[in-house]
């Protein structure tokens, strides 16, 4: 019998829809050439939704993605629904604390040397994997303002962690490195948030449980220059939500900025959501000019989190073989343009993936 898997496609606004498609033309060549099926449901949510419905997103919504095997994800953000709304209620709230996705996964993985800023690289000098911890921190909180509108104002937030989740997310940092370099570097700023020791003591408590990975920590500032000068000196990082939302945009630009860069919202053997971590782009959509290489890496990580590997390793050559042949000739929209468009660019890996 052929394996079936459930999938949720939410596309999303802006670019979201066309690197969408351009996904899905990716994983309907890997479907055929490794004999495995997916059935398909589409979700509208997306900034366009909001603004004809004003539904919120929440228990209903998250119902139906219970029981699928895994999400696919394009863009969400538009310039007409307040800042912060779909990202507080879809992604923060909803997707990631909603179904549980504790892990946020971003490999800075360059597809070609040339898309390297770095000057005197080797192509496998950038090879890392950030680990973000998704659900807890400063993220998503109202905080609380006092006195507004006089020079008095004053607004605070909690940063708050807990030690099952931190030991949840390190313990899945470890087994991550495990299969890699066996190192991993926990990234935090325990030298001016003191409560933030706990990630270290964690790290050395759940560390005496894979004495084959050499770990170590760094506080983020250093870690921020050491992985523009060195980054060949990490395999994974482990760090605090906010500290992964901020590095994981520097580790993009390492491997050509936000059009080639994937990740996953996971929580294993459990439905989890896959999207590139670029945006919606506004001002590129609708014209086939956007990079579906972010996008189409999200399907790699989702084949892989499907038990797919065979297929995502194919999927992860291709991307590299379309980039050598020059049928991608870059990441930037003008380059996609040359490249004859995000379609275009999708077929070249598809064919690639078909070998
Ligand atoms: C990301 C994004 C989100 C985040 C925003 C859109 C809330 O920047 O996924 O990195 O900060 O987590
Ligand atoms: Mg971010």
């Amino acid at each position: 019998m052929t394996t079936s898997y459930r999938l949720g496609i939410i596309p999303g606004d802006g670019i979201g829809p066309e690197v969408t498609a351009a996904g899905l033309v990716v994983l309907d060549a890997a479907e055929r050439a490794f004999g495995f099926r997916t059935e398909r449901t589409t979700f509208p949510w997306s900034g366009e939704h909001w603004l004809r419905t004003h539904e919120p997103f929440g228990e209903p919504q998250l119902a139906l993605l219970r029981g699928l095997d895994a999400i696919l994800l394009g863009a969400l953000g538009h310039p007409n629904v307040p800042r912060g709304l779909l990202e507080r209620d879809i992604i923060i709230n909803g997707l990631r604390r909603g179904l549980d996705l504790y892990a946020n996964v971003r490999p800075v993985t360059l597809y070609d040397l040339r898309l390297c800023p770095l000057r005197d690289k080797r192509a496998t000098d950038v090879d890392l994997v950030i680990v973000r911890e998704n659900i807890e921190d400063v993220y998503g909180a109202e905080g609380i303002t006092t006195a507004a509108g006089t020079p008095g104002e004053a607004v605070s937030v909690e940063m708050r962690f807990t030690r099952a989740e931190t030991e949840r997310i390190v313990r899945f940092a470890f087994g991550l490195s495990r299969r890699r370099r066996q190192h991993l570097t926990l990234v935090d700023k325990s030298n001016a948030i003191p409560i933030q020791q706990l990630w270290r003591d964690v790290l050395e408590e759940v560390g005496g449980g894979y004495p084959d990975v050499e770990r170590d920590a760094m506080y983020v500032d250093a870690a921020s220059m050491w992985l523009v000068l060195h980054p060949e000196r990490f395999d994974v990082i482990v760090t605090t939500n906010l500290f992964g939302d901020i590095l994981s945009d520097l580790g993009a630009a390492l491997a050509g900025g936000l059009g080639s860069a994937a990740s996953g919202n996971v929580h294993p053997g459990r439905v989890s959501v896959f999207e590139p971590i670029h945006g919606s782009a506004p001002k590129y959509a609708g014209q086939g000019v956007a990079s579906p290489v972010g996008a189409i890496g999200a399907v790699a990580m989702m084949l892989d989190h499907l038990g797919e590997s065979g297929a995502a390793a194919a999927v992860d050559r291709a991307i590299r073989a379309a980039f050598a042949s020059g049928a991608i000739a870059g990441l930037e929209a003008r380059d996609t343009g040359r490249s004859g468009g995000t379609m275009k660019v999708a077929e070249s890996v598809a064919n690639a993936v078909r070998g």
